[in-house]
């Protein structure tokens, strides 16, 4: 089982906005049975909560269901996900100062994968749920054919 795991600062805008339409292009491609996704925040400020009004909404909006995304800090297991997928750059000094000299597996900002370097813009600051919807999307299709290349190509 190949395991994905998306970060973010909170895990209430935008890594379960990432987890919930990795989890469905997975399904569109049948390979939600190979690939487990999951999502953490880098503090627990809003440990035990659902995901935002505007991610629920941005995702509703496309069919996609937000059902059983419930905020939660990182945890040491954390470390073993094969991709271990940030927002932006402060998700990822965070989980490199999380980790410390620990194994884990590949630590890359999202947007990476489409092969830019810039951040996800957190909406919980700019307001812009469909700015971060469209950013998402493009970077999960590119982690998609990344992981399809490495994994699955026959
Ligand atoms: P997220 O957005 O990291 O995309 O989930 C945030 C959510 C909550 C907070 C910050 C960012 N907060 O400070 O509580």
């Amino acid at each position: 089982m190949i395991k994905v795991l998306f970060v973010c600062l909170g895990n209430i805008c935008r890594s379960p906005m990432a987890e919930a339409i990795f989890n469905e292009m997975l399904k569109e491609e049948g390979l939600d049975d190979q690939v487990q996704v999951d999502s953490a925040g880098t503090s627990d400020y809003e440990e035990g909560n659902p995901a935002h009004p505007g991610t629920k909404d941005r995702l509703a909006q496309e069919g996609i269901s937000a059902e059983g995304l419930v905020s939660r800090p990182l945890s040491d297991e954390d470390l073993e996900a094969d991709y271990i997928v940030a927002m932006d750059q402060s998700n990822i000094d965070n989980i490199l100062a999380f980790k410390d000299d620990r194994p884990s597996g590949e630590i890359k900002k999202l947007l990476a994968y489409a092969g830019v370097e810039d951040d996800i813009a957190d909406p919980w600051y700019t307001g812009n749920f469909d700015v971060t919807y469209d950013d998402v999307v493009k970077g999960c299709k590119a982690l998609l054919e990344e992981i399809k290349e490495r994994h699955f190509r026959n």
